[in-house]
């Protein structure tokens, strides 16, 4: 399709999930009943919802299908069998144990390789990375590569582990106090950006020289795949899943979101290379998510999970979901909306700081762009700045995150190009309004994680 300008969707569509087209002054009313957070807002109120890309994919007539085979055993349930077939053949990694999602993983591995004066290293981890790791007392370490830093730049693999910092830091902490090294792919909280074959050997070889275990949270792997495939050297003709199994087989383990790359609704695993590492994990498993042969699953889902795992490596379908990505952020940014470049592959993130500029940080601008898209074209994003990862200092006042992003994270086969479209000329409307949007006030937050549950108030 390559000879097209139009994108087609490599589907067709058989059940339809209608959802009602409100007017502007219908939403304004419901995002200042959901006191301007759009986490707030019932989804009914939502028509293009690119709040995350996790769980919100469109299954396959034939995930559909083997919904209705899932064997609900508890102990050896076929369905399981064959979603450890499909991942044991994917990753090369012998003992995998089913969870309800990523982080569940995340925390069985972390908090077994965890505790107090351990330490991890990552290109950057994700919030519930993180967040599982200094749970357990462990400090989280982000090495992302300086080739990230200036979100203009074009670099082919901004989602790189910056190798020589990992190099360092492996020579300053004895091995013994390393948890592990994550790579995650693609970099998600990183830009959504991928990482090269290169960087995660180059990452790969340094943890075997220093006897430290090296994991893979592989939840975008496909995503990924396309992009060294289009990106680096060598691979033009590798098939996207043979460039996965490269990649996992430089790896001691991995921790899969199926939510994401599986194409499910809920789903997840662990899978591991060491016998006594996955002893250790195995009980853990069986204490917190369930019994091995299903972990906190249903046989149904784990049938949609063995389906979904390979789905997502048909060429068609990665060209389609990566184009359709690539022409809302290459549209956006012809238009003049700043945005990190160049796009990843499940989210285009908007500088907000830099599109509202007459909007100082500490009234949020993140959160005054995820507004206005809402009111004027119904879409539902993330504010990814201060809102998020703002801090106060002693005397109240806010120290406000490195950048202000919204996120527009795209949920996979379920929206079409003329959604993608409108998205962009909803844009083109908050351009020509620009000047006359204000900033917002919090009224009301918890103390973590406030994003989830603040209010706020228009500042006048
Ligand atoms: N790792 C990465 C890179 C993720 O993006 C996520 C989830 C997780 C782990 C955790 O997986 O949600 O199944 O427990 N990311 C979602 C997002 C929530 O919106 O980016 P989970």
């Amino acid at each position: 399709m390559k000879d097209f300008k139009t994108i087609i969707e490599p589907f067709r569509i058989k059940m339809v999930e209608p959802f009602r087209l409100t007017t502007e002054k219908e939403r304004t009313n419901y995002i200042k009943d959901a006191h301007f957070n759009p986490f707030l807002l019932h989804s009914e109120t939502v028509m293009i919802d690119f709040l995350t890309d996790s769980g919100t994919s469109a299954m396959s007539s034939d995930q559909w299908a083997g919904i209705m085979l899932g064997d609900e055993s508890y102990a050896g349930s076929k369905s399981w069998l064959k979603m450890e077939k499909v991942i044991r053949n994917l990753t090369g990694l012998q003992y995998v144990f089913p969870t309800h999602q990523g982080r569940a993983a995340e925390s069985i591995l972390y908090t077994y390789l965890g505790g107090k004066g351990k330490v991890f290293i990552s290109n950057t981890h994700f919030d519930t990375t993180r967040a599982n790791i200094e749970f357990s007392g462990a400090t989280a370490i982000d090495i992302p590569s300086p080739d990230a830093k200036n979100p203009e730049d074009y670099f082919p693999f901004k989602g790189n582990m910056d190798v020589e910092k990992l190099e360092q830091l492996l020579k300053k902490y004895p091995a013994e106090k390393i948890g592990g090294v994550i790579l995650t792919v693609t970099n998600n909280s990183g830009g959504g950006q991928p990482v090269s074959m290169k960087n995660a050997r180059d990452v790969s070889r340094i943890c075997k020289k220093h006897k430290v275990n090296f994991f893979l949270d592989c939840c975008r792997i496909a995503e990924n795949a396309y992009f060294i495939q289009q990106r680096e050297k060598g691979y033009e003709k590798v098939s996207y899943k043979k460039i996965a199994q490269e990649m996992f087989a430089l790896t001691d383990g991995a921790v899969m979101s199926a939510k994401k790359d599986a194409l499910v609704n809920m789903g997840g695993f662990l899978a591991l290379k060491n016998k006594e590492l996955a002893e250790a994990c195995k009980n853990l498993l069986i204490i917190t998510e369930g019994f091995t042969t299903y972990g906190g699953l249903s046989g149904r889902d784990m049938e949609a999970i063995a389906i979904g795992l390979e789905e997502v490596f048909d060429a068609d379908y990665l060209e389609y979901r990566i184009s359709s990505t690539t022409f809302l952020g290459e549209h956006l940014r012809k238009i003049g909306v700043p945005l990190i470049w160049p796009i990843g592959g499940h989210a285009v993130y908007i500088d907000a700081k830099e599109f509202y500029k007459h909007i100082p940080v500490h009234e949020y601008p993140g959160q005054a762009l995820a507004v206005e898209l809402y009111i004027k074209g119904g879409i539902r994003t993330v504010e990814i700045g201060s809102v998020m990862f703002g801090k106060y200092d002693k005397k109240g006042k806010l120290i406000p995150a490195p950048k202000e992003l919204v996120r527009l994270a795209i949920p996979r086969r379920a929206y079409t190009q003329s959604h993608i479209e409108y998205v962009i000329e909803v844009f083109e409307k908050l351009i020509a309004n620009k000047e006359n949007v204000k900033g917002f006030k919090i009224t009301e937050e918890p103390k973590f994680l406030r994003h989830f549950t603040s209010k706020f108030a228009r500042v006048k």
